[in-house]
């Protein structure tokens, strides 16, 4: 409460002084590069919020009561529909939808926009008793029943019949109404059984796999299948790889075609759904799915539907547990800021501008344990939505509901139906405040000490799935290697921007970028990071990258050698440590322990050594190393230490050497700027206070920031 814009009558002034002096600048998003996103129209505000809503879980005569309160409390739209396809077709051919109608009435009185969704993750329960070979079927050759979710085929043909019909009816309908802004695509969609292994995918692979490689020569080819006798003669001979019954163990190409494969799937299902919608709605009305944190959707690339969609929405739930949140003894009440900021800049990457489509309004239930947040975290989660960018944000949900398996899931509003609950109140307090600031007239050029030091990360699921196959160390955790690179650079303040290989890797669009453990690599993607790097890009690599081709073969030539010219040295060999032996690698008269990888370099001449190993046989060999190359230079970075402060401080060096100004944030703070204010975050179970310019506007919280707490200045 203390943080609020007003309660202090300094801020106050402070706004009042804005308000008076300040000039509205052309507006410019830098996190939306798209310039001309297709306007959201979830209501005026800088980032308007939303609730979801289940009307088919209330009375009907709950319905005003509800979205009245809603649209009191502050919130601009509401959500609804997704796993409502039995109330709308609740026999088959019998179609419902009056229902629907009545709550876009009561919300266009109330001035609620609405998000309307495709009720596809739940089909009625008629459905799946005709037709139960549409239910997916587990690695364990289990299939799925009725009473969950996404437990269908989700690209299953008689599926897709029933999808249709619905889809075309809903469109039809609701495809210029008023209060219908956008839709959403099914519900988190990838977080069923993503790898399916019904009769349809069995016979479906060999039907893609022949696509890819025309003959099966060329997949024995391509697969390697001399190696243990899998030699094909035909292509429905082969099997889905399954790590239970064993098929394909060990053979890292099939499973990363079954991945692609897999992957493809789901994209051809959301495409199919986008295209219906299409012929149906207005152009007024956009499109998007909303996708759940990507540490655990290897299998799933946002990027395929990137023409399909307007936008890839974000979900986030930070107290889940599963996440990384090492951040001191408040962090499991406080949550994983990093996941929101990797999930929304991930997102936002697809098409240049994302909203979070679902937001924790306090505890939940489905977490390893579901801890109350610490006072406002609720409220923090909000702000670092906002300072990412984040074009609407939608909580989810607005009432905790009385049965069903999310009963003990913290709503906007209580069990009774009509209380606040704390994170509600810190709702209102967000959405009070985030208006208050949408109202000021302010600078909105982006700061230079912003744009210079934006990052791309070169992103690629394909190695994901390839050291997830063989980590060859069991603790060398792909997502941890790339997780702990991001943090790196949000502690400098950077904003990072996933750049796929086909784009333009482009120095003034992106002056810096890092290539993580990046094992699969094709010629022409290791000319095209040279040409980046003679045109004045920063690249940064770490160990792995380059070891295999795009099929994961090793190169016929020694390890990693297509990348030695680039980097400027060679790698005769790599090493791994026991974790209760960890070597020892020296930088600047430091020493850092290590014990996952360590590349050994061999640098070439004008190649600097940052930092060789200082122990084991091969002492004294480079660990990490830098070159200039035309106008820009490359830093290989070949060990992998403990708390990855080497490698922290090495790019932290590449940065200011380039000339930038990085911030250096403890770990948990986040630093953003968006539409003309600096906002800060604090994730950490410390205070910190930063070291504001003199001439900073503080319009909320304090510089000295709590567990919890946010500043926004400008
Ligand atoms: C999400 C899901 C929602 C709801 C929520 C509960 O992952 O998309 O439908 O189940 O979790 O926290």
């Amino acid at each position: 409460m203390k943080d609020h814009l007003f309660s202090n009558p300094c801020h106050l002034k402070i706004c009042i002084k804005i308000l008076l002096s300040a000039a509205l600048v052309i507006s410019m998003s830098f996190h939306g590069e798209r310039n001309d996103p297709k306007p959201l129209d979830l209501g005026n505000s800088l980032m308007p919020v939303g609730a979801y809503y289940y009307p088919e879980h209330w009375p009907e005569e709950e319905w005003e009561r509800d979205l009245k309160k809603m649209a009191e409390l502050g919130f601009q739209f509401t959500h609804i529909g997704e796993f409502a396809w039995s109330r709308m077709e609740p026999e088959e051919g019998r179609y419902d939808f009056s229902w629907v109608d009545r709550v876009l009435e009561l919300a266009g009185q109330y001035g609620l926009k609405v998000i309307l969704c495709t009720p596809t993750p739940t089909p009625p329960a008629w459905l799946t008793h005709k037709h139960p070979e549409i239910l997916a079927v587990n690695e364990s050759l289990v299939r799925q029943q009725h009473g969950g979710r996404l437990h269908a085929i989700y690209d299953h043909p008689i599926y897709l019949r029933y999808v249709e019909k619905i889809i075309t009816l809903l469109g039809e309908r609701y495809g210029d109404h008023p209060s219908v802004v956008g839709w959403q695509l099914d519900n988190e969609p990838h977080f069923g059984p993503i790898y399916d292994y019904s009769e349809f995918a069995v016979a479906r692979f060999p039907v893609w796999l022949q696509k890819k490689y025309r003959t099966i020569d060329e997949l024995n080819r391509s697969w390697g299948t001399s190696f243990w006798s899998q030699t094909y003669n035909t292509f429905e001979q082969i099997p889905l790889p399954n790590k239970n019954t064993k098929a394909h163990a060990g053979n890292p190409h099939a499973w990363l075609d079954f991945a692609r494969f897999t992957a493809d799937r789901l994209a051809g299902a959301l495409r199919f759904q986008a295209e219906l919608l299409r012929k149906t709605i207005s152009e007024d009305q956009w499109i998007t799915t909303n996708y759940a944190y990507y540490k655990f959707l290897p299998a799933t690339d946002p990027f395929l539907n990137k023409n399909d969609l307007d936008f890839a929405s974000h979900t986030m739930y930070l107290t889940s547990g599963h996440l990384n949140d090492e951040g001191g003894s408040l962090a499991f009440r406080l949550g994983s800021g990093l996941e929101l900021s990797f999930s929304n800049e991930l997102a936002r990457s697809v098409n240049g501008y994302t909203g979070i489509m679902e937001l924790q309004p306090g505890q939940i239930n489905w977490g390893r344990i579901n801890p109350q947040p610490l006072p406002g975290a609720v409220r923090m989660w909000g702000w670092h939505a906002f300072a990412l960018g984040d074009r609407f944000l939608c909580t989810y949900r607005f009432r905790q509901p009385l049965f069903g398996a999310e009963q003990t899931h913290k709503g906007i509003i209580e069990t009774d139906g009509v209380s606040l609950s704390r994170g509600g109140e810190e709702y209102r307090q967000l959405i009070g405040e985030i208006d208050s600031l949408s109202r000021l007239k302010v600078e909105k050029r982006i700061p230079e000490r912003y744009s210079s030091r934006k990052t791309a990360f070169l992103w690629n699921p394909d190695n994901l799935i390839d050291i997830g196959n063989h980590r060859h160390h069991a603790d060398f955790d792909p997502w941890q290697h790339i997780y702990s690179y991001y943090a790196h650079l949000k502690s400098m303040g950077c904003a990072v921007t996933f750049v796929r290989e086909q784009e333009d890797l482009n120095p003034d669009q992106y002056p810096f970028m890092v290539v993580a453990a990046y094992q699969l690599m094709s010629r022409e993607l290791i000319a095209k990071l040279r040409q980046y790097v003679q045109q004045g890009g920063h690249l940064i690599m770490s160990c792995r990258s380059g070891k295999k081709d795009p099929n994961g073969h090793l190169w016929k030539a020694r390890n990693q050698e297509p990348i030695w010219e680039l980097i400027g040295a060679s790698i005769p060999e790599f090493d791994h440590l026991p974790a209760a032996y960890p070597g020892m690698v020296e930088s600047n008269g430091e020493q850092y322990k290590w014990y996952q990888w360590g590349d050994w370099l061999e640098p070439f001449k004008g190649t600097k050594i940052l930092a060789r190993y200082a122990d084991q046989f091969y002492k004294g060999a480079a660990a990490v190393v830098s070159r200039q190359l035309g106008r820009g230079s490359v830093t290989y970075i070949g060990v992998y230490t403990r708390d990855g402060k080497l490698e922290k401080k090495i790019i932290n060096d590449t940065y200011r050497q380039a000339g930038r100004v990085v911030e250096e944030l403890p770990p948990y703070v986040f630093l953003e700027w968006r539409d003309g204010f600096w906002i800060m975050v604090n994730y950490s179970s410390r205070a910190y206070e930063y070291p504001l310019d003199e001439k900073a506007n503080v319009l909320i919280g304090d510089p000295l920031l709590k567990p919890g707490g946010v500043i926004v200045w400008n």
